[in-house]
């Protein structure tokens, strides 16, 4: 049976305790949720509240650091993220990976730092817009998938891959669908290189502006298992508008 779609919310640097009913209305559509999995990713400062206020989706943090503890001013641990309710952890999203430096072996890191806590990841890959125009668009996401993902066959089932060409966030954007199609074809073909079988299970998202209108036909691409939001996860009305259309 195919799997449901997974819909994932991600606040980014959005979000205050008065957010929270937001989370709890789109928890509350149940009927909903079950056409879709469904989760969020709210400041850290939200997860706790976030699991709480919401119990039957997922709730998860946007990074981690790769050290279990120690004298890292302003970090937070996978541990930290566990304690608080998270269940998964997004790593290499594009805005780390431009606003803090971080390079596919930093990723890969902070992505084994959240299994070896039993947290699930989603890591992030995505060309640039002069990469697009250069045509070196899926060397360079076969590139980052090869030096972000963590390896093993014990992790493969904890391990979810998000596509978001960088140029389509947060600008009203989207690549076609049959670009959509053709990248998710050609991060499937290098997951099951690296992953055996098991990499043709990895579900792939696509993010990168979508939202109510366009997210049944991107949804419908070839190997896109859901979708990762930025800006229209940000209201239930929004956001529960992708999920019906996932459905
Ligand atoms: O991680 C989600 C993301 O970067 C897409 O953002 O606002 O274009 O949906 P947005």
């Amino acid at each position: 049976m195919a799997q449901r779609p997974y819909i994932v919310g991600n606040w980014k640097m959005h979000g205050t305790r008065a957010m929270l009913s937001e989370a709890r209305a789109i928890d509350r559509a149940a009927e909903r949720l079950l056409k879709a999995e469904v989760a969020l990713a709210p400041p850290f400062t939200l997860i706790h509240a976030t699991r709480h206020e919401a119990g039957l989706i997922g709730v998860g943090a946007q990074d981690c650091h790769i050290a279990e503890g120690g004298a890292h001013t302003g970090d937070i641990s996978a541990a930290m993220i566990k304690d608080a309710g998270g269940s998964f952890v997004i790593v290499g999203h594009s805005e780390r990976r431009a606003d803090h430096g971080e390079s596919d072996a930093v990723v890969k890191a902070k992505a084994d730092a959240a299994l070896a806590v039993g947290l699930a990841v989603i890591v992030c890959v995505g060309e640039t817009e002069a990469q697009r125009d250069a045509g070196t668009h899926e060397a360079v996401v076969a590139a980052q998938i090869e030096g972000s993902l963590p390896l093993g066959d014990a992790v493969v089932d904890k391990v979810t891959v998000a596509y978001e060409p960088v140029w389509a966030i947060g600008t009203g954007r989207t690549p076609t669908v049959d670009d959509v199609a053709a990248m998710h074809r050609s991060i499937r073909a290098k997951l099951v290189e690296i992953y055996g079988p098991a990499g043709g299970q990895v579900r792939i998202l696509y993010g990168g502006s979508v939202n109510a209108g366009n997210a049944a036909e991107l949804l419908a691409a070839d190997e896109v298992g859901g979708a990762l939001v930025g800006g229209a996860s940000l209201t239930a009305e929004k956001f529960l508008g992708i999920i019906a259309a996932a459905a």
